[in-house]
């Protein structure tokens, strides 16, 4: 049976107060979580910082990116196996801003998502229209596109334990989330999609949608038959706001 994951995706935002603030205030307001992981992506310049808060507590650490290399030449880069070392079993991969502005292909996001099942760490592999994709009716086109560039070099298998963050591009950042029916039927559409490959695997695979997921949308999106949590950005900066949206996925227990 799965299970909802609510992921907290910091983005370049933080500080080693803000850190050990909004930690502190995330503790005390998720002191027990029922059916519903929780974890948080803070820079990775704070991880261990992280890590030692969060000791105890029920949010796992994530991180939100990774290199492709493991280990040499690579400036500025951090490895798979650094991430685990520091205690981070969540990875970002794929992010929109990562595919915008890093320029980011499918084909090395698919590398990523290789170096992390290798280093036994969880891929959340981020997928998503834009808006003028969305506008000529690409949204299916595209999420294919993106799941198949990682099922076509690794196997279906390569899914198994794995995450996948629906994020349409026009939602993120924008006040404006995809409706809780056109983000059910994307994810119903990813599903049935890993399904004609292995439809354990696809009945097992957690899929969160992210878009402007706040404490007042939360509760519709998350009553969705196949949104399993949600990724959220600007909401987990803030203590209360995210505490309430784990609640409400707590809340919705799927099977
Ligand atoms: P948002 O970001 O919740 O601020 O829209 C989501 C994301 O980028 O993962």
């Amino acid at each position: 049976m799965r299970h909802p994951l609510v992921m907290g995706n910091w983005k370049l935002k933080g500080s080693t107060h803000m850190v050990s603030e909004l930690i502190a205030g995330l503790r005390n307001a998720l002191s027990r979580v029922d059916g519903c992981g929780v974890a948080i992506a803070p820079p990775v310049m704070y991880l261990d910082q992280a890590r030692h808060a969060l000791a105890g507590s029920c949010i796992a650490l994530g991180a939100q990116n990774v290199d492709i290399n493991l280990s040499g030449a690579f400036t500025g880069e951090i490895s798979a196996n650094m991430l685990r070392d520091v205690g981070a079993q969540y990875i970002i991969i794929g992010h929109s801003e990562r595919r915008t502005y890093h320029k980011e292909t499918d084909r090395a996001i698919s590398e990523k998502f290789a170096v992390l099942k290798e280093a036994g760490l969880i891929p959340v592999l981020c997928i998503g229209e834009t808006e003028a994709e969305n506008e000529e009716g690409k949204t299916e086109e595209v999420c294919a596109r993106q799941i198949d560039a990682v099922i076509k070099t690794l196997g279906a298998p390569a899914m198994k334990g794995a995450v996948i963050a629906y994020e349409p591009v026009w939602a993120i950042g924008t006040g404006k989330s995809a409706t809780p029916a056109q983000a059910q039927a994307v994810h119903k559409f990813i599903r049935d999609h890993i399904a004609k490959h292995d439809t354990a695997i696809a009945a097992e695979v957690i899929i969160q949608y992210g878009g402007s997921v706040n404490d007042k949308n939360a509760t519709e999106l998350f009553a969705q038959p196949d949104i399993d949590g949600a990724l959220v950005g600007g909401a987990s900066l803030k203590a209360d706001a995210f505490a309430a949206i784990v609640k409400a996925a707590s809340a919705a227990k799927k099977s």
